[in-house]
């Protein structure tokens, strides 16, 4: 529900359980108000403080720059006398920089208009608040745009500039939202990684200056993600506050908190300005991406459910949005680059055997690709690892009763391939400058048309040759030398946003050439795995580390986030290719469980006991998916912060049935049972423990807890479903 009262110049935009509050100050300054739990529609202006020193600048022209450089500004400029971190900077042609958005006007409209080539929140039950700034002086008009759903708690924020002047302008920087707080001191919790370590939960105070996360690789990253949250000193997974903002966005980004001098915070979120400059000629428009805002006055917990409830009802699309994935079998850690059709029929047969469900071919199937330095841009069948093309595979596969499914890394170009013979220009590359190759590997100028056509006809045309019905889009490295022979010097800085267009066009494209296709978006593991992807797959691949111990952490930072359904989790080998770690097949499954399931090792050469198992994991999957994939994600304790064990519950909507899945990394000698006090149960209901005749309360369950049993072993694993009687 959105409101203006215009006695009083305030907006507030409620949530379920939220209130989001503006006014308008001196006729002309938009300040943030107030975030936080669900008021009453009252006069708050109070809050914007302006009758305090300094004071407005109508009132006292003399001390304006003290007005611009201490007011709660909804939307921040600089050049003109506010000092704190800036969500807009525009050059003109004279060189010169400096903005003032005033108040213009606003409009309150049901539903919520998608952004032209980019993802964003979709869907019915919707109200959207757009409200007019202006610089009329620079020729600058900014439009914020807020929507509010009936049955979410999330705020979605954009931002759209517009040159209404008679030159053409620099945008150097535009960020999508601003956060203004100033009652607490809060502590900044962040998701930074590495490979095969993406999205740690990290947590510090910051006491004064600035804290930053941030990708400037042309991804989002495995090392930072593009979400920052604020949480109050007493925040845990039930209780505290915790203002969060997600972007919905796959490139560059910037998210920093900075203390003010007031003990102030704000909060900022967009496209990073490092080397973006975007030209935008009289009458032009740039629109930036979307930020998701969530405020929880019940701890990490509440906000984790609203940003997945967000996700799977108003973000992904795919036909697979409330299906079943398909248990897919994988073959890169099975085989690497070293396969032929043989051996994928050998894989396919005892998988088919047990009940898995899809093949997936991995990286190595075209050109004449048997490492990782070759072939990237040929996108045709390597003949001599499957002789009789992809066709007669794809058919075997099907014959087994399997789908099939096939790798792709789109983005990239090989400098040893035919299409960098034909078009060594298509790569981006510095003037002059040999381009630095990673993984022997250079990146695609998806910036040119005729790039992004070759590359999609290629895609297409593989997907028209047989009956492929799953992708994998993968991306190996990280964009630099980032140049363009087809840009003119004054657009350059176009490029890394460019590139983004270019591939939210790609996938566009193809999900809707191919709607009954299963996209899952990988970036060298998991350095892609943001909310902009989520638009185009309803999966994403969580990160190369299949270790079932490192993956608790790596599951429980992407979860903070993300629904189950959306991590991509297979159950690999042992020792561990990355850790060398050995844990029980039994906890490998039921990590895996935990997101969208499938296999990554040679089924043909595992031992024995351990082929025997899978089809008690594929059943396992089939009973509890609905569950994992439609319900409502506890956390109930964090490896990451006890170092000796990890628990967490999924249960459904109404509480009729509830998961709890626990890992004992460490056995710890003399212990008796465990006591953990659980989640997602209905107090008043009565709960029966699969397999057992045990009984229980659902009071008993979140108030006494429940006793886990001494278990020997490391790395050792139970699940518990609890069905309501
Ligand atoms: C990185 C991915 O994360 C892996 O799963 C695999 O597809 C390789 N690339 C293939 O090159």
């Amino acid at each position: 529900m959105i409101r203006y009262q215009e006695k009083t110049n305030i907006f507030q935009l409620d949530t379920l359980t939220t209130s989001y509050v503006m006014g308008i100050a001196d006729g002309s300054y938009l300040g943030h108000i107030y975030y936080g739990k669900k008021l009453q529609p009252q006069d708050l202006g109070y809050l914007l403080r302006t009758q305090e020193h300094p004071q407005t600048p109508s009132k006292l022209p003399r001390e304006k720059m003290s007005f611009l450089d201490s007011f709660p500004m909804e939307y921040s400029f600089s050049g003109t006398g506010d000092f704190r971190e800036s969500c807009i900077d525009i050059r003109d042609i004279h060189g010169q920089s400096g903005l003032e958005l005033l108040y213009r006007g606003h409009r309150i409209y049901h539903g919520k208009d998608g952004l032209q080539g980019l993802p964003a929140v979709w869907g019915e039950g919707c109200q959207t608040l757009e409200i007019t700034l202006e610089d009329t002086c620079a020729g600058i008009r900014v439009r914020l745009s807020y929507s509010v759903f009936e049955d979410s708690d999330a705020l979605i924020r954009s931002v759209k500039v517009e040159n209404t002047g008679t030159e053409a302008v620099y945008l150097e920087r535009v960020l999508s939202a601003c956060l203004e707080m100033d009652d607490e001191e809060y502590e900044m919790l962040s998701l930074p990684g590495a490979w095969a370590r993406e999205r740690h939960i990290k947590r510090q105070p910051l006491l004064s200056g600035s804290f930053v996360t941030e990708s400037v690789r042309g991804e989002s990253s495995h090392q930072d993600h593009p979400f920052l949250a604020a949480v109050s000193h007493n925040c845990t997974q039930t209780c505290g506050d915790v203002y969060a903002m997600h972007f919905v966005y796959s490139g560059n980004f910037l998210a920093k908190a900075q203390r003010t001098q007031f003990d102030t915070l704000r909060m900022v979120m967009g496209i990073h300005p490092d080397r973006f400059c975007w030209k935008l000629e009289p009458g032009a428009a740039f629109q930036a991406p979307e930020a998701v805002l969530v405020y929880s006055d019940a701890g990490l917990g509440k906000m984790s459910r609203t940003l997945h409830d967000l996700y799977r009802n108003h973000l992904i699309r795919s036909s697979y949005k409330e299906k079943e994935r398909p248990v897919l079998i994988n073959n890169w850690e099975a085989t690497y680059f070293d396969f032929d059709t043989e051996k994928l029929i050998a894989i396919a047969k005892e998988s088919a055997a047990l009940g898995i469900e899809m093949l997936v071919m991995d990286d190595g199937w075209f050109g004449h690709r048997d490492s990782d330095d070759s072939s990237l841009g040929d996108w045709v069948v390597y003949e001599k690892k499957l002789p009789g093309g992809l066709k007669y595979l794809v058919d075997e596969v099907n014959r087994l009763g399997m789908k099939f499914g096939i790798w792709f890394e789109p983005e990239m170009i090989s400098p040893d391939s035919r299409l960098y013979e034909a078009h060594p220009d298509w790569a981006f590359h510095l003037k002059g400058r040999t381009p630095s190759r990673a993984r022997d590997q250079l990146v695609l100028d998806l910036s040119r048309p005729e790039v992004v056509d070759y590359v999609y006809d290629s895609i297409s045309r593989v997907l028209h040759s047989a009956n492929i019905e799953y992708v994998k889009w993968d991306m190996n490295r990280a964009l630099a030398d980032i140049g363009s022979v087809a840009l003119p010097p004054d657009q350059q800085g176009e490029l890394s946003h460019r590139y983004m267009l270019a591939v939210y066009e790609l996938q566009e494209r193809l999900i809707t050439e191919f709607p009954d296709l299963l996209l899952e978006n990988c970036s060298s593991g998991g350095a892609r795995f943001d909310p902009g992807m989520l638009y185009y797959s309803p999966q994403i691949w969580c990160s190369d580390d299949t270790d079932a111990v490192e993956r608790l952490s790596i599951q429980e930072g992407t979860a903070l986030v993300y629904p189950l359904s959306s991590m991509g989790a297979h159950i690999s080998d042992c020792p561990n290719h990355i850790t060398g770690r050995i844990t029980p097949f039994e906890t490998r499954s039921h990590v895996a469980l935990a997101g969208s399931f499938g296999y990554e090792l040679d089924i043909t050469k595992i031992p024995e006991a351990e082929r025997q198992m899978i089809s008690g994991q594929v059943a396992m999957y089939h009973a509890y998916n609905d569950l994992v994939r439609e319900g409502d994600y506890y956390r109930i304790a964090s490896y990451q912060e006890n170092h000796r064990f990890d628990a967490w519950a999924v249960a459904s909507k109404d509480k009729g049935e509830v998961l709890v899945t626990y890992v004992q990394v460490l056995a710890e000698p003399n212990k008796r049972s465990r006591k953990i006090r659980l989640q997602g149960f209905d107090e008043d209901a009565l709960y029966r423990l699969e397999g057992t005749e045990q009984v229980y309360s659902g009071e008993m369950l979140l108030y006494g807890g429940f006793l886990v049993e001494p278990m020997k072993g490391d790395f050792v694993s139970r699940l518990y479903h609890f069905v309501r009687m």
